[in-house]
């Protein structure tokens, strides 16, 4: 690349941002082998073979060493590794690594996903950690989760979408769906969207971009952080 083009591509706020965070990563590391060393090795390799041939698309799951390195970025992104005890609640959690990866990081933890995958259940079971089956629907509120949450998250998100007929929540399904969110907050509490794209490698519309914006979400490419709850919900 010519330096012309480099200094250009530094000079945009994104890369900017992405090269401060890969900094902060590396100044305030979260080894990967202590984490890893909690797993109990011989289920683990046990599940692994059971997937070694496998050609079901979640079978890369099996691989935890991949996924654990991504979900501790995740969690040093969202500064989980710099803070006190949370509560935090993962929608679609799939196999757990990023809740296992908090729970190692002193947060307390509770994912909610279908029952599809019986790898995910099984490396649920692996990591210890725990959850709740439940699938998430348009206009349809969450279930009483018995608790409540300084942290909502949902990386790779799937539910927002009917594949079949390549169609996506709008703002109304996700005005409904932060608004119940909510009730399941504490005050001060945060929501992060990890988007999924579509079929055009958009993860959202300009007006669903809009729509985060307009209420106050930080965005960035596929990541939605929203504002810290206030504490007031909006009465039924
Ligand atoms: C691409 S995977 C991502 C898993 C995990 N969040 C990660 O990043 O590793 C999408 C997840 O969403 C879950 N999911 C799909 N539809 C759902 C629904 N309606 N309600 C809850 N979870 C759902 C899937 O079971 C799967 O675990």
């Amino acid at each position: 690349m010519k330096f012309t083009h480099k200094i250009a591509k530094l000079a945009q706020p994104l890369m900017y941002r992405r090269a401060w965070r890969r900094a902060e990563r590396m100044i305030r590391p979260v080894p990967l082998e202590p984490i890893y060393a909690r797993i109990d090795q011989a289920k683990l390799a046990a599940i692994q073979a059971q997937y070694a041939s496998s050609n079901e698309h979640y079978a890369k799951y099996a691989d935890v060493r991949r996924w654990l390195r991504l979900n501790i970025v995740r969690a040093q992104d969202l500064n989980l590794h710099r803070c006190g005890p949370k509560s935090v609640l993962d929608l679609g959690c799939g196999g757990g690594f990023f809740l296992f990866v908090l729970q190692q990081l002193g947060h307390t933890c509770l994912g909610l996903d279908i029952d599809e995958f019986p790898l995910f259940t099984q490396l649920l079971e692996l990591f210890h950690v725990e959850r709740r089956i439940w699938a998430i629907q348009p206009f349809e509120p969450l279930p009483d989760l018995g608790r409540k949450f300084d942290f909502v998250t949902a990386f790779s998100i799937d539910f927002n979408r009917d594949s079949k007929r390549d169609w996506w929540w709008g703002p109304s399904e996700w005005t409904f769906f932060l608004d119940d969110l909510k009730r399941h907050l504490n005050p001060g509490g945060r929501i992060f969207l990890g988007l999924n794209p579509g079929k055009n490698k958009e993860f959202y519309t300009r007006e669903l971009r809009d729509f985060f914006l307009s209420r106050g979400a930080w965005v960035e490419r596929e990541n939605v952080l929203l504002p810290p709850f206030s504490g007031e919900v909006a009465p039924a």
